[in-house]
């Protein structure tokens, strides 16, 4: 078999349009760095080696995302173990990790808050936020037993051993008043099946259906948690959720209507797309 340079590997990423990922892929097959990759094309491949980059690179012509074929994606500088299991973390996720972080900040004493992050999917939201917050008493809650598996074990892999993980159809009757957060965080599922259906084909195809669609109009699981959240004694000082740039006039309606009287607040993300809300249960912040 005739040895293969890295150049004929890069060359196929660029006939694609996809060069990051042959740099990526071919850094992770030669255990180097993306930049050694790049400023090394005449580099050869073993046999082994090549045979691995086939096999990877098949995936990636098949449309499937790069984390997936790598099993790794980066969230709040933390690598995550990711594959078809969970949905891979979204670098605008990081918006809602920082609107708790800066809650937490203005509590002032308050550094051990106690955190339920509803739909953990990878656990990226929780894990990050152990990790900032070694106090903090975090629930990370998911219907898929299947997810919770991948939570855990990115978890363990920071040492986050106390996340308490918990399999659940959202909050079940109760949950709220036991466990009495100061927060509830949710990056629940959002695509709507017939209205604000902005997902892509690689991600219809590849990620999970249950962590992507959340009926006609994407904000079923929202609503049902703002009922959990409303007919509980306990009310968390704050919510927090991420949503689709469109959801926002429909989102404000929901939350208004259910909690009227509360300070509601809408930050956008990086791109200047409206993303995360926070909701302040503390009527004596405004009053
Ligand atoms: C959009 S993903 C978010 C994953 C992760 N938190 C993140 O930000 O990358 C939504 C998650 O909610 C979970 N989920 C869907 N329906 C749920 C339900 N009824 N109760 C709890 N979790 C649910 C899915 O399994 C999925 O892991």
């Amino acid at each position: 078999m005739p040895s293969v340079s890295v150049e004929s590997c890069l060359q196929r990423g660029r006939i694609l349009g996809k060069r990051l990922e042959s740099e990526l892929i071919l850094a992770h097959v030669l255990g180097s760095s993306r930049a050694s990759v790049f400023a090394h094309p005449e580099w050869t491949l073993t046999q082994a080696q090549s045979l691995v980059f086939d096999a990877l690179w098949f995936q990636i012509e098949a449309e499937k995302p790069l984390a997936y074929v790598l099993n790794r994606q980066e969230f709040w500088g933390l690598d995550f173990f990711v594959d078809e299991r969970v949905l891979i973390p979204r670098p605008e996720t990081e918006l809602l990790v920082e609107c708790v972080l800066n809650r937490v900040a203005a509590m002032g004493e308050c550094l051990s808050p106690r955190i339920v992050e509803v739909g953990t999917g990878s656990g990226a939201i929780a894990v990050a936020l152990q990790h900032v917050l070694p106090e903090a008493e975090v629930f990370a809650v998911d219907v898929s037993s299947d997810a919770l598996e991948v939570a855990q074990m990115n978890a363990l892999s920071y040492g986050c051993s106390g996340i308490q993980f918990v399999e659940s159809d959202l909050l079940q009757e109760c949950f709220l008043d036991e466990v009495k957060p100061d927060f509830v965080v949710a990056n629940l599922p959002y695509i709507g099946t017939e209205q604000f259906d902005f997902v892509q084909d690689s991600v219809r195809r590849y990620e999970p259906a249950l962590a992507l669609f959340a009926g006609a109009d994407g904000l079923d699981l929202y609503r049902r948690l703002f009922d959990q959240i409303f007919y509980s004694k306990w009310k968390p000082q704050f919510l927090l959720g991420e949503f689709g740039d469109a959801q926002r006039l429909v989102l404000e309606s929901i939350l208004l209507q259910r909690f009227p009287g509360y300070c509601l607040e809408f930050y956008k993300d990086g791109a200047g797309f409206d993303r995360v809300f926070v909701l302040n249960f503390d009527r004596s912040s405004f009053f």
